[in-house]
């Protein structure tokens, strides 16, 4: 696999404040890779550093296995806050702009207003766009000179669910043609519903990095009760697939790999003569997970 970015003990300290504190991150080419982590946890201050506008305490950062060098920059198109757009020129003249502080050739800019579904309010003054539309906006500026990145910095914040469904398509759609996306977040549903990788970060430290699958989706749980719980643990003993078992008074709660099969687990004890007075499979909340990762 081809290493997009790679970042080895990345570190940003403001004075006391250990913004970052150690960041090992890997992005593989076409990965949709969320960072995801509570407010203040780092994120921005992340993305300012990966994008040459933050300088790093210590650590290092590595584009396309290409080091730091200036020239990687034209391959990543960003959007890190709110944009400031000219308010009175158009949504075409703004890209105008924009595209001759890139170098870029302005015969792309209709492309990527088509790309966001801004081609029909081009003519239209960046002041009279929704706060959706500037955003959208926002997206095509990253996307002039059709770069093999994309890094968006919690692109869903302040629309409303019609904007939030919106960047998400133009995600989705972005990854499809193979553009490899970065994304900060503290919305767990948003990057599970978008992201193929996702890191954990909380007050600067990598909590954990891998697939959503593995890391957001790969557990459920199964409650069983029985008269004697005691019987119903001993008899768990070795059993495949259960990674922890929790007691309650009347229960126990097993934490599961996804594939765990229940109805296998019923005849097993019945096989065994134990009579289950109680079996509840269930999913578990991903926000339960997230809570988890992140707590004290
Ligand atoms: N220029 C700065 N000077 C001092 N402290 C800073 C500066 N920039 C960020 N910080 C601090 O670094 C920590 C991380 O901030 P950062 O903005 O990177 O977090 P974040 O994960 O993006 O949060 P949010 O979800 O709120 O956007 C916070 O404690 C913040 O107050
Ligand atoms: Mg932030």
């Amino acid at each position: 696999m081809e290493p997009v970015l790679v970042t080895v003990q990345l570190k940003k300290h403001f004075g006391p404040i250990k913004a970052v504190n150690g960041l090992d991150l890997a992005v593989q080419k076409g990965a949709v890779y969320g960072i995801l982590g509570p407010n203040g946890s780092g994120k921005t201050t992340t993305l300012g550093m990966l994008l040459g506008i933050v300088h790093p305490s210590g650590g290092d950062y590595s584009w396309f296995g290409n080091g730091q060098k200036d020239e990687n920059r034209k391959r990543v198109g960003a959007l890190l806050e709110q944009p400031n757009f000219y308010p009175y020129l158009s949504g075409e003249q703004n890209l105008k702009v924009v595209a001759r502080i890139k170098g870029v050739n302005p015969s792309e800019i209709d492309t990527v207003l088509a790309q966001v579904n801004l081609l029909e309010s081009k003519k239209r003054q960046a002041r009279t766009y929704s706060l959706g539309m500037r955003q959208r906006l926002a997206l095509a500026s990253a996307l002039l000179g059709n770069p093999d990145v994309l890094v968006l910095d919690e692109p869903t914040n302040g629309l409303d669910p019609q904007g939030i469904a919106e960047v998400r398509d133009f995600i989705r759609q972005q990854s499809a043609q193979g553009r490899t996306i970065i994304l900060a977040s503290h919305i767990l549903d948003e990057v599970e519903k978008v992201c193929s990788h996702v890191s954990v970060i909380k007050k600067g430290n990598l909590l954990a990095q891998g697939t959503v699958n593995d890391l957001l989706k790969g557990e459920d749980q199964v409650e069983i009760g029985a008269k004697d719980i005691n019987a119903l643990s001993n008899a768990l003993e070795g059993y495949p697939g259960i990674r922890r078992l929790e007691k309650t008074n009347d229960l126990i709660v097993l934490h599961v790999n996804e594939a765990f099969d229940t109805a296998a687990l019923n005849k097993f004890f019945s096989d065994k003569q134990i009579h289950l007075s109680h079996l509840v499979g269930r999913k578990k909340r991903l926000e339960e997970q997230f809570l988890e990762l992140t707590a004290e």
